[in-house]
């Protein structure tokens, strides 16, 4: 038994005495203007005094979180007076920069066009937040449901912001990117006939979600690095890309790479190249904790936006509803949307609900914000506060067992410090999850300013609009990871690599000069910042 405080063991009494009327009485979903309201009033995006205006580079005059402004503006980590771009270590056709879902997907295809790939990873391949996805993946493939339903869906929910063709993509390629998945491998959940499982999503109007238990990143993660390693595709891992290197036509044509361990500096030549670096929790933005993997630190948008690509909505980041909030050791760790679609319900100290549980995530985490600092509603918890999350809820709808058959990450992550979520509620609150923003591309996934310089994943802005939905990422790494594997392996057989500059890391920090800034700062980042202050 976990040693909850005496508070929260007379809430926890609350939220059992509203249990029988809740089961029957569901909270109502808000209406347009309710929402607007709660974001405008809640949403972290929504604090002015987060932000700060951009001084140089493609999108100078915009916004964006001061911690971005820092390392996008921040000094390169390499002098390029002292880099000899003569001495080429790697010379590959297809150059992806990062071994998450959406760089291996990306390798995979690349590789079967018949190009020349090769990985580059800061950490290992699978080291990523592909890996840590729980709930599952989007696809309108049953015969109730279309990529029409999928995509208005998907465009309502991130406020009519996506970019109409990348979305367009995403959807009428979602049935294809399950069933590559599964002739790869994976194991998705089936009926005894051999159906797939599907369930809700917040904002779904069918279930379309596709899921491997809660461990359907892993699940996914571990299928496309088996067939990395099959196909024999190089991957230099510990080694981290610095700066992308263009060639004197302006076009990318490799990158600078420093090995983590030992500093070493390599240089790889490429036709093109795949930035598919992943998200950026690490940065706790607005101080807030994360779901996201240790390595989750912006550098794909440092890297592109020094190179000259162009970002977008790179002011709006994802607060996933429900991040653990006790106990401590596992502070802001991702607690699935699933827990939500099987039946478990958002409620607060009294026991009260406060939103239909299956809103868009945004509105959701705002409702959760709102509860605790707006109207004095939430639990004290080690690090701050939270609502409960009545996981039991779900062994009462859907009979015994459902918990261990459907979500047994959870059961075990909460287990392990005593929290049996078959019999008890849990504390969450809302933490950072994912990059709405990222570098624009256009339907090839090539950038719109920089040629011969692709995208995918996370570090893609656009895709999703000012929101993302649950199971659109998972799927959005295959999409667009096989999207940007088959445009650059296309592109590079027309491709001949002028002789190899960093002029325009010079250029930048010329322009930073010019525009007296100095964040003092380098960047990318590359890993998180634990030091303490005092050391
Ligand atoms: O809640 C979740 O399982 C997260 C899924 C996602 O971000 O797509």
């Amino acid at each position: 038994m976990y040693s909850y405080t005496q508070e929260q063991l007379d809430s926890i009494k609350k939220v059992e005495a509203t249990r029988q009327e809740r089961l029957s009485n569901l909270h109502r979903r808000m209406t347009a203007e309710e929402k607007d309201e709660v974001l405008k009033n809640y949403h972290p995006d929504y604090i002015e005094s987060a932000y700060e205006t951009l001084k140089v580079g493609p999108n100078k005059g915009e916004k964006v979180l001061h911690e971005l402004a820092n390392l996008l503006q921040g000094n390169t980590r390499l002098d390029p007076a002292k880099i000899d771009l003569s001495k080429i270590d790697y010379d590959v056709d297809v150059l992806v920069i990062g071994g998450g879902g959406a760089g291996s997907s990306a390798a995979i295809t690349a590789h079967a066009n018949g190009a020349n790939v090769m990985i580059v990873t800061k950490l290992r391949i699978g080291d990523a937040n592909s890996m840590m996805a729980e709930g599952g993946i989007q696809a309108a493939d049953k015969p109730n449901d279309s990529p029409a339903q999928h995509y208005l869906d998907a465009f309502g929910g991130g406020h009519f912001a996506a970019k109409p063709c990348l979305l367009e993509k995403l959807v009428k390629e979602a049935p294809d990117a399950i069933r590559w998945l599964s002739d790869l491998g994976v194991m998705f959940d089936k009926t005894a006939d051999g159906e797939m499982v599907t369930t809700h999503g917040g904002g779904t109007s069918r279930k379309r979600m596709h899921a491997c238990k809660d461990y359907s990143g892993a699940e996914i993660m571990r299928t496309l690095r088996d067939e990395v390693i099959n196909r024999n595709i190089p991957v230099v891992d510990f080694t981290a890309a610095i700066e992308i290197i263009k060639d004197e036509n302006g076009n990318a044509a490799g990158a600078v790479l420093q090995n983590m361990e030992t500093g070493e500096i390599l240089i790889a030549r490429a036709k093109t190249v795949i930035i598919a670096t992943g998200g950026a929790g690490r940065i706790h933005y607005q101080g807030f904790p994360t779901s996201n993997h240790y390595g989750a630190t912006a550098d794909g948008l440092v890297l592109a936006y020094r190179a000259g690509a162009k970002l977008l909505y790179a002011d709006t980041l994802q607060y996933h509803p429900t991040g653990a909030a006790e106990p401590t050791q596992i502070y802001g760790a991702l607690v699935t949307e699933k827990v939500r679609s099987l039946g478990a319900q958002l409620v607060n100290k009294n026991g009260e609900p406060f939103v239909y549980s299956l809103e868009t995530r945004d509105v959701t985490a705002s409702t959760i914000i709102r509860e605790c600092k707006g109207r004095s509603n939430g639990v004290k918890t080690t690090d701050g506060e939270g609502v409960w999350l009545d996981t039991p809820m779900i062994e009462i709808i859907g009979g015994e067992g459902t918990i261990e058959k459907r979500i047994p990450a959870m059961m075990r992550m909460f287990g392990k410090y005593g929290i049996d979520i078959r019999k008890e509620p849990i504390l969450i609150y809302p933490t950072l999850h994912y990059q709405n923003g990222g570098i624009d591309i256009d339907a090839d996934g090539q950038t719109t300013l920089v040629k011969n310089l692709y995208v995918a994943g996370e570090a893609v802005g656009g895709i999703h609009g000012r929101n993302r939905l649950m199971g659109n990422s998972l799927l959005d790494i295959i999409v667009f990871g096989r999207n940007a594997g088959k445009f650059a392996s296309q592109k590079c057989k027309e491709v001949t690599v002028g002789a190899l500059t960093l002029s325009h890391v010079d250029n930048f920090k010329e322009e930073l000069k010019e525009a007296g800034v100095d964040t003092g700062v380098l960047s990318p980042q590359l890993l998180p910042n634990y030091r303490r202050g005092d050391l």
